[in-house]
């Protein structure tokens, strides 16, 4: 193993340092979050029920680790890729926002959401492996996968289809997992998700399903498996059930 490939595990000593994406069951801690997914109801569905006993996974974009917690947990040796202090979010250029000081504020929550995974690593007695980078750029040195699971990340990027190709290159099955938008079904696309409007700078793309299993079969992964699911979204003062799909793709 590279060992210089993986991030040295950190001690993390309060959740007032950390930003959570998911709320967590820790020891010692209860993660609950105003603002942002308890996955932990529905967690199988997320991931497309595959199953993880003895796999090697790569999971792309932990945020806070509920997945690779979830998945160690469930008999697999998982290795994240997170973006690294010196890899921006790809931040839309958008007109109405301050690009500069989205870009501080973007990578001071990033060091909070690194904490946070942290925290929960070493409270929940992980061996999961972390690699900052990007996922534009997977090192060879990661090796081969069983899974690569692209969750809730792909809208992030500006360019998901090289996302795929590059997990594609690692792992036997990928399985990938959106918001589902029924006005999208049918049609193989991906609506961009900016407009001159909203100044929302984070997300770039709806897709539907048929588009990424139409990419998915162009790379050689033609048995796609495409599933629905709700996952519980939660804000400040409630939370919804959010629609949202998962394909589990194999090479035929
Ligand atoms: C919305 S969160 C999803 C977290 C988790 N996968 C889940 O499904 O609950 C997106 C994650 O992807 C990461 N991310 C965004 N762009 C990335 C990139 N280019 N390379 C690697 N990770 C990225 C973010 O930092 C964050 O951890």
């Amino acid at each position: 193993m590279e060992r210089d490939l993986y991030a040295e595990p950190q001690h993390v000593t309060s959740p007032d340092e950390c930003y959570f994406y998911h709320s967590m069951d820790v020891p010692g801690a209860v993660i609950t979050v105003d603002n942002g997914w308890d996955l932990r109801p529905n967690v199988d569905r997320y991931i497309g029920d595959v199953s993880l006993p003895g796999k090697r996974v790569l999971e792309i974009g932990p945020a806070s680790g509920f997945l690779t917690f979830h998945m160690e947990s469930n008999g697999a040796e998982v290795v994240s890729v997170e973006l690294a202090p010196d890899a921006d979010w790809d931040i839309v250029p958008h007109v109405l926002i301050d690009m500069e000081k989205t870009v501080q504020e973007r990578r001071a929550i990033m060091a909070q959401l690194r904490n946070g995974f942290w925290f929960a690593h070493e409270r929940i007695g992980s061996s999961a492996l972390v690699h900052y980078g990007t996922a534009y750029d997977l090192p060879d040195g990661l090796g081969r996968f069983d899974i690569a699971v692209m969750a809730s990340v792909l809208l992030h990027t500006r360019d998901p289809l090289q996302v795929i190709e590059g997990c594609a290159r690692h792992a036997d099955t990928l399985v990938v997992t959106e918001m589902r938008f029924p006005e999208l079904e049918g049609s193989p696309v991906a609506r961009l998700y900016p407009t001159p409007a909203s100044s929302q700078w984070d997300t770039w793309w709806s897709f539907s399903p048929d588009m990424l299993v139409q990419y998915l079969g162009v790379l050689g992964f033609s048995e796609c498996v495409v599933t629905d699911h709700e996952q519980m979204h939660v804000y400040p003062g409630g939370h919804s059930q959010m629609p949202m799909f998962t394909i589990v793709a194999s090479r035929s």
